[in-house]
């Protein structure tokens, strides 16, 4: 990331720096100097045009110095120029000689050299730019040729003596004067040092001398006005006609003069300071150039002043306007110079940003790819959390079936060694006093008599234990024989008639008349199931009681069965309790005697003869305990399939226990149904099958189906008991039940609604109403879970199928809960205790009903709280989170947004928005 801000910033300079040569051009910038001789008029207008045609080129330097006439200073002022290493030098010589030596030094210094106006003697120079003197003194001389062709007197007035204008000029005059055929008399020249005091003291000083002077010749216009002023000063300047050069625009100047006929006439003598700046420009640029550039010149008298005047106006305004111009795009430049800088700065504080943009970029992607691995990482947290909060949850789960068969096994034990220490007792102690001795003979007879009950008894409990072992374990098995019912009963009531008459109880044995009491039974058990029930009875009856056994047959459907139905007037055994008594070692109270495997054995061995027993308790009369025997023929037939467990292969019973899907169990005899219906759903559904209603309750109890068909009449337990049982079981009750049946008639339906039967579907049926109706059950069940789990009250749902046990469950549940909603700590045990259930038994019904394990269940009523408290009140979210029991701000909005899907405070903001809007 360094490195690319790094290289970023590089090209970014590089850029810059290219950026900023375009910019600014390639143009060098020339430095001339200017070493300009004196600082009259005329020197004064050449500067300023100097300095106005440097100005058309952009890369032009000019510094002038200016050395007033004096030739030391000059030579000064050209000595700064080489030191300052000028790229060019334009030298104006005051006079030739002097200013020779040291523009020599200039050239062979390397410094380019332009000579302007006056000459110097020495060849030490690039270019010459200036009129041809001599030829101008020569314009001078024709002229006064045709003015005055007879001739006249002349006073010429000369310029510097050193300097080249005035020897050419003086050469080119005489030269013209003498050769044109008049009579022109040179009466003196006078040194007037181009200036006009100098001139107007030469001047005043000859007048005397020569009266009869004619012309003044001047080799300027400013010494021809000194000239002139000497001559008004003595009354003559009427009587002569002064002639200057120079020729400038302006009143006091030669053009001025002579429209003010001052001057005769006035000889241009231009500065030439466009064509010098051509040449500096072209020798500094390696162009060609001429070494000579000479300047023409022109006269100006009253034939052409007024153009000329006009033309100068003209010139100066155009000049003053070129100048304004100069200024504005001066203005300009020095605008264009500081948006320059200022774009500089732009184009380098752009750059810082970009460099910082970069890196504040690379810093964001650095950042997202952090907080990518950070949030796969959390992914995988939560996943493992997730998976551990599963294996938590099976970790209680099992905890609580290994506490449960704990518990169970720890009753049992204690049972067991309470119900072992009675008959113990009755042994231990007649033995000791049969050793101890001196007992009498009837005692003796009493006592070993006494110990031989009593052995039997502890030899049947052993024995019972061990039954009862092997059946849990599958091993039970049974050995049939054929015997006629009512004698064994007879024999069996044998043993307990003189009990009976011990606490005077009433008994009778009633057998019906003309029934065939033939069954095949396995008689060993069967004396077990009839002892422990008998037995039970006799407990449980008062003195003066009343017991009674009937032997009779009992027809369910197609199938017709033994049944012995014992009455006694003991005990009463309340609903919640009849469904329990048959579960191993249940006991109704801690008080009960008994280690409670009797009826659990009672109820293994019946089903082992494919019966089932059911019990009726009223408390006013009494319980009666009924057992059906399937009678022989119909029991040979079931025989077939006969096992503790139903036939269902392990693969499907594995499925329904792993599979996504929903679990279907068809409990039906006909195996053609059996496997019709689970050729229809078997996409749909994992299906089981029980071919009967004992084997149907096993598997329901099993594999905790979502929904069951059921047929009623069956081998065995009927359609009708089985979904009885089912619904009163609490593990299974919120399972929908639809019975298939050729019942119809009303009584029989009402019947099946009684045991619970939640829909009745009539034989012959279509597919598509059985179809129709366990979509509409399950649709049910779920609408009734979500609204339950959204928070409305069970009662307020309206459910087909629905139970009111359920409802009532529910919202118990939810009561307590919400009662304790600020415990973050509300524990499944506690919940469980609430709802009167083992932590296990708690989980289980939960987790059928709603789909959720007690946790989850619990954070879901805390967020729906949270959103109530949100939506209606203008607590903070820190108050909230305490208030629903979450344990910090963070991890509630954590399983907020997991539920919700927006962060608390976002739904709050959201909350406001609508209602503000
Ligand atoms: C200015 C001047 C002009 C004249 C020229 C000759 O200094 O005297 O009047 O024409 O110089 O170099």
């Amino acid at each position: 990331m360094y490195s690319l801000a790094k290289n970023c910033l590089l090209l970014l300079i590089v850029c810059l720096f290219i950026g900023c040569r375009t910019m600014g051009g390639t143009q060098e910038t020339y430095y001339i100097g200017f070493s300009q001789c004196a600082d009259d008029v005329w020197r004064m207008k050449m500067n300023r045009d100097m300095l106005r045609e440097a100005m058309f080129y952009g890369n032009v330097n000019l510094e002038i110095r200016t050395a007033k006439g004096n030739n030391e200073q000059q030579i000064e002022d050209i000595r700064y120029f080489i030191e300052k290493k000028v790229d060019l030098l334009i030298v104006s010589p005051n006079t030739s000689e002097a200013l020779t030596s040291v523009i020599e030094q200039a050239y062979s210094a390397g410094i380019k050299i332009i000579i302007a106006d006056r000459k110097v003697f020495t060849d030490s120079y690039d270019a010459f730019v200036g009129a041809d003197n001599y030829q101008i003194g020569r314009a001078v001389g024709d002229y006064l040729s045709l003015l005055l062709p007879k001739g006249g007197n002349i006073v010429e007035v000369c310029g510097i003596r050193g300097s080249s204008p005035a020897i050419e000029r003086h050469e080119g005059f005489v030269k013209s004067i003498k050769g044109n055929g008049g009579d022109f008399q040179l009466l003196t020249t006078l040194d007037g040092q181009w200036n006009k005091s100098a001139a107007y003291e030469s001047m005043l000083a000859v007048l005397n001398e020569y009266p009869n002077i004619d012309i003044v010749f001047a080799h300027n216009d400013e010494m021809a006005f000194g000239a002139y002023e000497a001559a008004k000063s003595v009354g003559r300047e009427r009587n002569i006609k002064f002639i200057g050069i120079d020729a400038m625009h302006g009143r006091s100047n030669g053009v001025g003069m002579v429209a003010d006929n001052i001057l005769l006439a006035t000889f241009m003598y231009p500065n030439g300071a466009e064509k010098i700046l051509q040449q500096a420009m072209a020798i500094l640029s390696g162009k060609s150039f001429a070494r000579e550039t000479i300047l023409g010149t022109a006269v100006i008298d009253e034939s052409n002043v007024r153009v000329m005047e006009l033309q100068g106006d003209y010139i100066v305004q155009q000049d003053v306007k070129i100048e304004h111009l100069n200024d504005i795009i001066g203005a300009y430049s020095d605008i264009q110079k500081r948006q320059r800088v200022s774009l500089y700065i732009s184009i380098v504080f752009i750059c810082i940003i970009c460099v910082a943009l970069l890196g504040v970029i690379a810093l964001l992607r650095s950042k997202s790819k952090l907080n990518k691995e950070l949030t796969v990482q959390k992914d995988n947290v939560l996943k493992q959390n997730g998976l551990l909060e599963e294996q938590r949850d099976k970790l209680i789960e099992l905890s609580c079936k290994v506490e449960e068969s704990m518990q169970a096994k720890l009753q049992f034990f204690t049972n067991v060694s309470h119900e072992i220490r009675t008959p113990l007792t009755l042994i231990v102690d007649p033995l000791k006093r049969l050793i101890n001795g001196g007992v009498s003979e009837s005692d003796e007879r009493y006592l070993l008599n006494l110990i031989n009950n009593n052995i039997d008894i502890l030899l049947r409990l052993v024995n019972q234990i061990l039954e009862f072992s092997r059946y849990e374990n599958g091993k039970a098995e049974i050995e049939r024989t054929e015997v006629d019912m009512g004698e064994m009963l007879v024999k069996w009531n044998g043993a307990f008639l003189h009990m009976f008459q011990r606490k005077n109880i009433l008994f009778n044995f009633e057998v019906e008349s003309d029934f065939d009491c033939n069954i095949t039974i396995d008689v060993n058990k069967m004396e077990q199931v009839y002892y422990n029930l008998l037995n039970n009875a006799f407990k449980y009856t008062p003195e003066n009681g009343e017991i009674k056994v009937e032997l009779s047959g009992y027809e369910d459907g197609m199938k017709s069965f033994l049944q012995i139905s014992m009455f006694n007037s003991g005990a009463y055994i309340a609903p919640d309790d009849v469904n329990k008594i048959f579960d191993s070692f249940y006991k109704v109270n801690e008080l009960q005697e008994g280690s409670g495997i009797g009826l659990a054995i009672v109820r293994a061995f019946v089903e082992l003869h494919k019966g089932y027993i059911s019990v009726v308790s009223n408390k006013d009369s009494g319980t009666t305990f009924i057992i059906r025997l399937p009678r022989s023929s119909e029991v040979d037939a079931s025989l077939v399939a006969d096992d503790k467990m139903p036939a269902v292969p392990d693969d499907v019973m594995c499925e329904a226990f792993t599979s996504d899907k929903l679990v279907l169990l068809v409990v039906d005899d006909n195996d053609d149904i059996r496997s019709y219906i689970s050729n229809l759903y078997s996409d749909k559904f994992v299906v089981l099958s029980a071919a009967n209603g004992s084997d149907g309750l096993k598997m329901a109890y099993l594999s905790l189906p979502d929904i069951i068909i059921m047929d009623v009449m069956m081998p065995g337990m009927s359609g009708l008991e089985c979904c009885k049982q089912l619904k009163g079981n609490f593990r299974t009750s919120h399972i929908p039940i639809i019975m298939l049946t050729a019942r119809s008639v009303d009584t029989q339906r009402s019947e099946g609604y009684k045991c619970g039967v939640d829909s009745y579907i009539t034989k012959p049926f279509t597919t598509e109403v059985l179809s129709a109706r366990i979509d509409n059950l399950l649709e049910s069940r779920r609408r009734m879970s979500q609204c339950i789990i959204e928070g409305e009250s069970s009662k307020n749902v309206v459910v087909d199928g629905g139970d009111d046990k359920e409802c009532l469950f529910l919202d118990k549940l939810n009561e307590y809960i919400n009662a304790n909603m600020n415990n973050a700590s509300i524990e499944v045990r506690a919940i469980a205790g609430q709802m009167a259930m083992s932590r296990m038994q708690f989980y289980r019904k939960l987790k059928e009903l709603t789909g959720l394990s007690p946790n989850e269940y619990v954070r879901i009523l805390r967020i729906k709280r949270a959103v109530k408290l949100l939506s209606e009140t203008n607590k903070s979210i820190s108050e909230i989170c305490y208030e629903t029991g979450f344990s910090s701000p963070s991890y509630f909005a954590k399983c907020f947004k997991n539920y919700m899907g927006i962060l608390p405070n976002d739904y709050k903001h959201r909350v406001k928005d609508s209602v503000g809007g």
